[in-house]
């Protein structure tokens, strides 16, 4: 049984599969002869923090697979009035044929996966935010490739990206896994303290990954030459007591169009989503055409499909 708790959880060449798999699934969305690899199953989405995009393109997408989601919203579980993890994770797994799992600390993922016997999803921990960054690299390879699937990796290889802002958040983490992965740079630019932590540094080590990283805080220098530039909220969920203190230390790291005219030529921006406009990025941004923040969204519901088919075909 294979689980998707992080970017490494797939080979290279898995990824390329998956890529492969989503740009068809976009693309027969809604015909007739679309593969339902699902039929029969019933998934789980079990949520201890709060969601819009990847509830609802994980619902939308066990459904268009066959398959029927049911929303557990955790703080409605038994688990909720005291019901440990051990048991929650047990009994679901009697029921369920996976379970997609928003938590907080990453140990809860890996607690399921060893007491369970359904396929995990990691749908964002504190630690890293898997499901989101295949997709930002989906869609990335989609632009670059001119949506040619046999070019979506060569596309990526050598390619700078500029992170800007919390770059000890999941969304960096996941970026720096992934970009080690599939061989891009990626520049990281945030307030002093905010250095990738030794987990993630370990992480790479544990998968015979080179580091692709850098970190600096001088945003320019992280910025000049990318090929996109992004970043995510200074106030992950979790993390709202240090508010004010991240607010004014981060400030320095707004993404602004005076910032997005130092990077290449023709730059993306992308952002998770959701944005605080004003905060970690201007409202002019967001609107610009450099921005691909939507399509970024829509790519989480064919990405998802399409790790989904990939895990129940194992
Ligand atoms: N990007 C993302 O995971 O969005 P939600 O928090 O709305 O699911
Ligand atoms: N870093 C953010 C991502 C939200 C999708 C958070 O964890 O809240």
């Amino acid at each position: 049984m294979r689980h998707f708790l992080k970017e490494t959880d797939f080979s290279l060449p898995e990824v390329a599969d998956i890529f492969t798999t989503a740009a068809i699934l976009k693309s027969g969305r809604g015909k007739p002869c679309a593969a339902t690899p699902l039929e029969r199953q019933s998934w789980g989405l079990l949520f201890f923090k709060k969601s819009t995009r990847t509830r609802v393109s994980f619902q939308v997408g066990v459904h268009e697979l066959g398959g029927q989601p049911i929303m557990l919203n955790a703080d409605e579980l038994q688990i909720s009035r005291g019901e440990t993890i051990d048991d929650t994770g047990r009994v679901l797994s009697r029921y369920l044929h996976g379970l997609v799992i928003r938590c907080y600390e990453h140990s809860l993922l890996e607690k399921i996966v060893r007491l369970g016997t359904v396929p995990v999803v990691n749908a964002l921990s504190d630690y890293l935010h898997p499901c989101q960054i295949y997709t930002d690299f989906f869609t990335l390879a989609e632009r670059w490739s001119n949506g040619d699937p046999a070019r979506h990796m060569e596309s990526l290889k050598g390619r700078k990206i500029a992170f800007l802002g919390d770059t000890a958040c999941n969304m960096a983490n996941s970026f720096i896994l992934g970009g080690a992965m599939l061989g891009v740079e990626i520049a990281l630019s945030g307030p002093a303290g905010y250095e990738p932590s030794a987990a993630i540094r370990g992480q790479l080590a544990a998968d015979g990954l080179a580091p692709t990283w850098s970190f600096s805080t001088d945003p320019g220098q992280a910025v000049r030459g990318a090929d996109m530039v992004c970043t995510d909220v200074w106030v992950s969920m979790g993390m709202e007591a240090e508010r004010e203190a991240r607010l004014r230390q981060m400030a320095p790291y707004q993404v602004n169009s005076d910032l997005m005219r130092q990077a290449a030529p023709g730059a993306f921006f992308m952002h998770c989503l959701p944005a605080h406009s004003g905060e970690e990025v201007t409202q002019e941004v967001l609107d610009s055409p450099a921005s691909i923040v939507f399509d970024q969204a829509e790519n989480r519901l064919h990405v998802q499909k399409a790790i989904l088919s990939h895990l129940a075909a194992a």
